[in-house]
């Protein structure tokens, strides 16, 4: 599709076309990088996630399914239990901006802000962002987790690195050519969700206001204890992927 410049419905209609030799010579060169494990996304330099189409390299990690449970969970959250329209959100570790686009998306009133680190990272986003018209809403500001928002947020939606260090070289080798900061949480993988949870209690949530975290389903107790000592009077839960895995830790904080 991507070399013949077909949709993929033509190609079925148009069996019996001719490849020609440039395409072919194209194809082989596709198939010779991916047979050095070159995830696909990063070939074709897109990625389909919950209905849109993100440009993505490889300065950014690839949107993962999971993360739409994410996603799925913030709209529930934002359309069902929160009386103001007018949400203010962050989306902290944006990568190619996944989260806050779809949520910028589907919620024609909200604010967001989308954090990251990497100015590579923040440039994907940007392109992406302004491909998908949204913005005038999603403002992307660069540093450490929440430490750069203007202003406390009604909800805070996070795809943090959550993996451990030393689980990082037994990945399949396609997720060991993600960028390395998108991908490794320090020892027990927890470092960047303990610093965020840490940062929203002192002061960048509001209250009411909501926490969601994607996690490794291990990881689930450990940040139950951390939600508890932090936002001892927050309300907790842990909503499950489509493998029925804990994916999304929330932390509602006063909220229906
Ligand atoms: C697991 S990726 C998630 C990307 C995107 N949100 C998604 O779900 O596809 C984590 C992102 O967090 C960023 N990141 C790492 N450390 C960070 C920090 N201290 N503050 C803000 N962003 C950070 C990385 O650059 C990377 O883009």
């Amino acid at each position: 599709m991507t070399v013949v410049r077909l949709p993929r419905q033509d190609l079925f209609a148009r069996q019996e076309m001719e490849v020609p030799a440039p395409a072919e010579r194209q194809l082989a060169q596709l198939v010779a990088r991916r047979l050095t494990r070159e995830p696909l996304a990063y070939i074709l330099g897109r990625r389909e996630f919950y209905g849109i189409n993100l440009l993505v390299n490889p300065n950014v990690l690839i949107p993962r399914p999971e993360t739409e449970t994410l996603v799925e969970h913030a709209l529930f959250m934002a359309l069902m239990g929160m009386e103001n329209p007018a949400l203010v959100i962050a989306d902290v570790g944006t990568g190619t901006g996944a989260i806050a686009i779809n949520l910028a998306i589907h919620l024609p009133n909200a604010r967001i802000y989308a954090t990251d680190v990497s100015d590579e990272a923040l440039d994907v986003a940007s392109y992406n962002i302004r491909g998908h018209n949204v913005a005038d809403r999603v403002t992307l500001l660069k540093g450490d987790l929440l430490e750069p928002l203007p202003e406390p947020v009604d909800l805070i939606a996070a795809n943090l690195p959550y993996i451990p260090t030393d689980r990082i070289p037994t990945l399949q080798p396609e997720v060991q050519r993600e960028p390395r900061e998108a991908l490794d949480g320090g020892p027990d993988g927890l470092d960047h969700i303990r610093r965020l949870v840490a940062q929203a209690a002192g002061g960048k949530l509001k209250e009411p206001g909501v926490i969601l975290l994607e996690l490794d389903p291990e990881q689930a107790p450990a940040v139950e204890a951390l939600a508890h000592q932090l936002f001892p009077d927050a309300q907790t839960s842990v909503e499950k992927d489509l493998a029925r895995l804990d994916r999304v830790f929330v932390i509602n904080r006063g909220m229906n």
